[in-house]
């Protein structure tokens, strides 16, 4: 396991353009615009980085990236869909270049938004922030779910329970498979230096589970509730993570 120094240069690249390409889309986000225009801004970041989008390169989805609005948690087709003042949007992103996928995601309100949308936008990121604090060579990966599902408990959300981090590197999706972001006491894989993966917690307001629609692709709330998630691609060190695709304007 672990990467050459080759190798840790071309995902930090493609980590940095993930990042980039959520930035730029955040940007355009605002009432009026739809999720087709919106996923346009993307792909031509990505173009412009020479970069690949992973779910069409991978699975054939019909889009450059996944944008998920309130309901709707993951994989959302980019379409005719309208943002409206008020919405949940997550824009979630992954893509390769030169043989290497990073995959990063973020869930933005669209002003105004109300304090109880603003809370579970807050509790999710804090989680994420906690789960990879938590990561790092030798611990078990169930610290994960662990801290998630706390703050989860703690905030009154519920954690989405079929959705789960991943491995990732030179494909989307690689070992380690599914981690999971709520507490799994049969979880008894840790954390080896040198992987990379993806933390990516999804909390809800009373959902656990999220279930496929018509279209073949869209992830949506059993309870048709509101969702959030953020997604980072990091590398497990003995200490801190490093987080590849951070963008500018998190504060660490
Ligand atoms: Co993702
Ligand atoms: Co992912």
């Amino acid at each position: 396991m672990g990467l050459t120094k080759e190798e840790m240069k071309k995902m930090r690249r493609i980590g940095k353009v993930v990042a980039e390409t959520i930035e730029v889309m955040r940007d355009h986000l605002e009432p009026g615009i739809t999720t087709g225009e919106l996923d346009d801004i993307g792909r031509d970041v990505l173009e412009r980085h020479g970069a690949r989008s992973a779910p069409e390169l991978v699975y054939d989805f019909p889009g450059a990236t996944c944008i998920s609005v309130n309901e709707r948690a993951a994989h959302g087709i980019p379409g005719d869909l309208v943002v409206e003042p008020g919405d949940l949007v997550n824009i979630d992103v992954s893509a390769e270049l030169d043989g290497f996928f990073a995959d990063s995601g973020a869930s933005f309100g669209v002003d105004p938004i109300d304090d109880a949308k603003q809370d579970l936008l807050d509790a999710t990121k804090e989680a994420l922030e906690k789960a990879m604090s938590m990561a790092r060579h030798g611990r078990p990966i169930k610290l994960v779910g662990r801290v998630v599902q706390g703050m989860a408990d703690e905030r009154g959300y519920t954690v989405i329970r079929n959705l789960g981090g991943h491995g990732i590197g030179r494909k989307l999706h690689q070992r380690p498979s599914f981690i999971p972001h709520f507490f799994d006491r049969r979880e008894k894989r840790r954390f080896q230096e040198g992987q990379v993966l993806t933390l990516e917690p999804f909390l809800a307001m009373g959902a656990r589970r999220v279930e496929e629609l018509d279209d073949g692709w869209t992830l949506r709330t059993e309870n048709h509730g509101l969702v959030a998630q953020f997604e980072h691609t990091l590398v497990i060190t003995r200490g801190e993570p490093i987080v590849l695709t951070r963008r500018s304007d998190e504060v660490q």
